[in-house]
């Protein structure tokens, strides 16, 4: 790949300033100055360096971001603002996507990745990765709406819904619940609750996968996966 490609993803500026610092002589390749913005490197291989500190290259990023309400799950919209929007150029360089979607109110864990195989596994409707949802309900849930989940209920449009584990954590004119699904339909949760004639007034996803939310990330705000969580999610092996 062209050092100036290269050095360009990575954040260092545009092609246009990366060119400069090339010909500044600030940039080694294998311990060699190189200006030539069209000299092609490895970055596997070779080892490059910007004003003596060593250029760490990478492909791929890995994002959790706390989803605030009011902004859409995409990387592009005419009207709403995107999870997209709220992350810094150095990570935009990447070109990252949320991995699946929540709807615009929903809130919590969002994956932000420009890696499409791990995309990919997460979300296919074959690999059944459970994701869990902490939920405010108007009404009261009760035993029998844990067995329906348990069943699984028919929403809507006729669909019958893989079993769901519904766990009551409060119960009352308002219930909390946490619900594990197995599946990403459209407004799945929500519909499930309207299937038991309830309503999701609050609604917020607290894992997914071996991935759970880091609950010091306000909403809005996001970091990098750390080394541990990447393993985790790079070994995970849906069923
Ligand atoms: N289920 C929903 O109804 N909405 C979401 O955002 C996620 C799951």
């Amino acid at each position: 790949m062209r050092i100036d490609k290269i050095l360009s993803n990575l954040g260092y500026g545009s092609r246009k300033d990366v060119k400069k610092l090339l010909k500044d002589g600030a940039v080694k390749v294998n311990n060699v100055v190189v200006k030539d913005a069209k000299q092609h490197v490895d970055p596997e291989k070779d080892s490059m360096t910007l004003n003596g500190e060593e250029i760490q290259y990478r492909e791929f990023i890995y994002l959790m971001m706390n989803k605030p309400p009011g902004v859409i799950s995409a990387t592009e919209d005419n009207r709403d603002e995107t999870v997209i929007d709220l992350l810094g150029v150095e990570d935009l360089v990447f070109e990252p996507f949320p991995v699946g979607r929540l709807d615009k109110d929903t809130e919590g864990l969002l994956l932000i990745t420009n890696d499409g195989q791990l995309s990919h596994r997460l979300l296919s409707p074959k690999k059944h990765v459970p994701k869990t949802y902490f939920a405010v309900i108007d009404g009261e849930v009760t035993d029998e709406d844990i067995e329906a989940f348990k069943n699984g209920v028919t929403l809507d449009d006729g669909y019958e819904t893989k079993p769901g584990e519904l766990v009551i954590l409060k119960s009352g004119l308002t219930s909390d619940i946490e619900l594990t699904i197995t599946e990403g339909k459209f407004h799945q949760v929500k519909r499930m609750f309207q299937a038991v004639g309830k309503r999701v007034i609050y609604l917020k996803r607290l894992s997914m996968g071996p991935l759970a939310l880091d609950e010091t990330l306000e909403l809005g705000e996001y970091r990098e996966l750390t080394d541990e969580e990447l393993d985790m999610l790079m070994m995970y092996e849906p069923k």
